[in-house]
């Protein structure tokens, strides 16, 4: 017998329906965003912070193709619930516009050839970016056995990723906005945290639904084994993050900003933040706030921004030129 589903959303409505209105108020594209506005902030950038700046594209587009390609879909296919499913069909489509959106910011700052290297050498090749990587999509492959630890531990791993392992890599997208410099690919860049955001939250509760279905004696293997992937992956993000930032001086304050956001990845997780919070730069705190309506005064596009919400039905003068000729007074 053939298993006939039709996703009924005429149902009471519950947090996926939240998240699912939640994800589509916050759509955008790439191309809403005029990244050539930035080339002159690009050319008073010294070599050394351009090569952070272009390191850092090119591994968050390798991630968001993770995300796209293997995490949402993947975990989609291990999901019964089909408002789950819809709202993780909806977050692998954006992490293609995330993905794609640096190719459009590669594009107007570095030549072809160059973009070439990032994308298909750079990111294979580099040890740091490539160890990171290893950890997460291996969590990932997880799934195949279908055993509920493996299933929560692909989504934990996931979490890490949307809630934390993009950070290192936003950092400086986000203090060169607050600073008026590279403005228009900051503005991308923080509208993609905007969506890594609601991400974390999303397959935070569906690892945490899978959690309660366990036993408690798997509860504390799991929850266990959630901070041993954590302390695995911190390590490979201290290596990444001294590789990145080395060269600009930036390194510390990256790496608080990156156990910041460690703390809310498990949060996230439903379990206790493992690291003392400390203080980083102001700048890339404020980039944080994601209140509507929080324009800053270098904003080409900000997070206030919101799809028409009054749409008139077409009606039959809107077809008729003549009719809308003399309505209009012409
Ligand atoms: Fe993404
Ligand atoms: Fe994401």
């Amino acid at each position: 017998m053939t298993n006939v589903q039709a996703i009924n959303w005429n149902t009471p409505e519950n947090i996926w329906n939240v998240l699912w209105h939640q994800n589509i108020a916050q759509m955008w594209t790439d191309t809403e965003f005029k990244v050539s506005r930035d080339l002159k902030s690009w050319e008073k950038l010294s070599v050394d912070e351009q090569l952070t700046y272009k390191r850092i594209l090119a591994g968050l587009t390798a991630l968001d193709t993770l995300q796209g390609d293997q995490a949402m879909p993947l975990i989609l296919l291990d999901t019964e619930d089909l408002k789950k499913k819809a709202v993780y069909s909806y977050m692998a489509f954006i992490e293609h516009m995330h993905a794609k959106s640096y190719s459009t910011i590669f594009t107007t700052l570095t030549s072809t050839k160059e973009t070439d290297y990032l994308l298909s050498d750079w990111v294979g090749n580099n040890e740091h970016f490539a160890k990171k990587y290893g950890i997460t999509e291996t969590q990932y492959h997880r799934l195949k056995s279908g055993l509920l630890r493996d299933r929560y531990m692909a989504r934990a791993a996931s979490v890490f990723l949307e809630s934390f392992q993009f950070y290192s890599g936003f950092y400086y997208p986000l203090l060169l906005r607050g600073q008026g410099s590279m403005v228009a690919s900051g503005e991308i860049i923080r509208k993609i945290l905007i969506d890594e955001s609601i991400h974390g939250v999303a397959v935070g509760l569906d690892a945490q639904d899978l959690y309660a279905e366990m036993t408690a004696e798997d509860k504390v293997a799991c929850r266990n084994e959630v901070y041993r992937l954590l302390e695995h992956i911190m390590v490979a993000e201290e290596q990444y993050t001294h590789y990145l930032y080395d060269n600009i001086g930036l390194t510390d304050d990256v790496l608080k900003f990156v156990r910041y956001n460690a703390n809310k990845a498990l949060m996230n997780l439903g379990f206790d933040a493992l690291y003392t919070d400390v203080a980083f730069n102001p700048i890339v705190e404020n980039a944080l706030d994601t209140s509507t309506g929080n324009h800053d005064f270098f904003s080409t596009k900000g997070d206030g921004y919101e799809l028409a919400k009054v749409i008139e039905p077409l009606e039959d003068e809107d077809f008729d030129v003549k009719s809308k000729m003399v309505n209009d007074g012409i």
